[in-house]
């Protein structure tokens, strides 16, 4: 309900951000603070570090820029790194509302830190659900937690805004998904090349899945040698450690957002337990198999362009790889997701 957005009166926000997806998807929300001359500031809590780098032009510089990532870091260890500094930024900014997006650890203790401080949270990308603690863990945990304390909830889809209100959670509107914002700033032609590019790093999939992922990725790659497997790697070591499998892949470091969006555009399909990828995928026209074994992002299966495979890759190669072509109306929506967000606010 916009009119119950509107009783609150915003003069300053302050938005904060930590990893790579948030500052990709928040990209068009801050554009669009800046065209409209909203006032407001912005927090890197820096979980991110190499990361950062490769998407950091699509933002201003941040007001404030912290440094906490350690190589393999605890969920804990991102926590208190980011509540030790950010409490004091908060007291002294007294934003009339907390902007975040998503539901990685950095949205989840800056958006406590101001429910402490009894200042409003908004939160973009609200209403994700797959209801199991442990996957995505610590994702869904961290969603279903800023839903109780935020004031605004900016849903994506009807189905996230449905899930909100049967969690008796009020002040829902329906948005789009910022990301596709994002990517149609990028207007590269659509084709579909000998080429698919794969990308995994969710940390339940740590460990044996993705073990097996790799494997049958490797082969599907020996196999099909006229298709070229690429894999933008992640840096985390527990994905690096598995990189001796891909005999057969061209693994190659973490894409910058033009770039990955350039290839998106070209491949014939997409492998991946990413999020935020998915979501592009409908943008794109491209079939993605989900290395999940479960999911918050429903309407691409029920679109048609998603599936959900888990570790399962070569048994499900074909669904993707003989008709790889997808058209339909975009379930995350056409792009004005930011423009609706703001204008909620004023
Ligand atoms: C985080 C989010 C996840 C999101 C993902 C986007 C949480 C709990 N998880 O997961 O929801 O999908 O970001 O990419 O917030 N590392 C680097 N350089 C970097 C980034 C990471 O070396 O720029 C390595 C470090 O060893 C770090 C590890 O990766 O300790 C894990 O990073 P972390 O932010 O904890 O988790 P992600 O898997 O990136
Ligand atoms: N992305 C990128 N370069 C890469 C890999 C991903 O720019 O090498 C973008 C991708 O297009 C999407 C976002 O990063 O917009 C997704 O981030 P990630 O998969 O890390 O996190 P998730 O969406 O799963 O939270």
């Amino acid at each position: 309900c916009i009119l119950c957005f509107r009783r609150y009166v915003i003069k300053t926000i302050l938005i904060t951000y930590g990893t790579r997806p948030e500052i990709i998807k928040l990209s068009p929300v801050i554009r669009e603070l800046g065209k409209k001359g909203i006032s407001f500031k912005t927090v890197f809590t820096g979980q991110h570090r190499e990361l950062y780098e490769d998407v950091k032009d699509l933002i201003p510089k941040p007001d404030y820029h912290l440094t906490i990532m350690r190589e393999n870091q605890t969920l804990t260890n991102i926590m208190a790194g980011i509540s030790s500094e950010f409490v004091e930024i908060l007291q002294n900014e007294s934003p009339d509302l907390l902007m975040v997006q998503g539901d990685t650890t950095t949205v989840v203790v800056t958006a406590m830190i101001a429910f402490y401080e009894k200042i409003p949270v908004g939160h973009v990308e609200a209403g994700l659900r797959t209801y199991d603690l442990t996957s995505p863990f610590p994702e869904e945990g961290n969603r279903q937690m800023v839903s109780r304390i935020a004031r605004f909830n900016w849903a994506p889809t009807q189905l996230a805004a449905k899930q909100l209100q049967k969690e008796n959670i009020g002040n829902i509107i329906i948005t789009g998904n910022t990301v596709i914002d994002a990517c149609n700033n990028f207007t590269f032609p659509i084709s579909y090349d000998d080429k698919i590019l794969i990308t995994l790093h969710r940390r339940e999939n740590f460990g044996e899945p993705m073990e097996k992922i790799f494997i049958e990725i490797n082969q599907l790659a020996k196999k099909h040698s006229h298709l070229e497997f690429i894999f933008p790697m992640h840096p985390n070591p527990n994905v690096q450690k598995l990189r001796p499998i891909l005999q057969h892949i061209t693994v190659v470091d973490p894409l910058g957002y033009p770039d990955m969006m350039n290839l998106l555009s070209s491949v014939k399909f997409v492998i991946s337990d990413s999020g935020g990828v998915q979501e592009e995928c409908a943008a794109f026209g491209k079939k993605v198999l989900v290395c999940r074994n479960t999911t918050e992002r429903p309407e691409g299966l029920d679109a048609g362009f998603a599936k959900l495979v888990h570790t399962n890759i070569i048994e499900h190669f074909n669904w993707a790889n003989k008709s790889p072509k997808w058209s339909g109306e975009n379930p995350y929506g056409n792009g004005n997701a930011s423009k609706i967000i703001i204008d909620s606010l004023f």
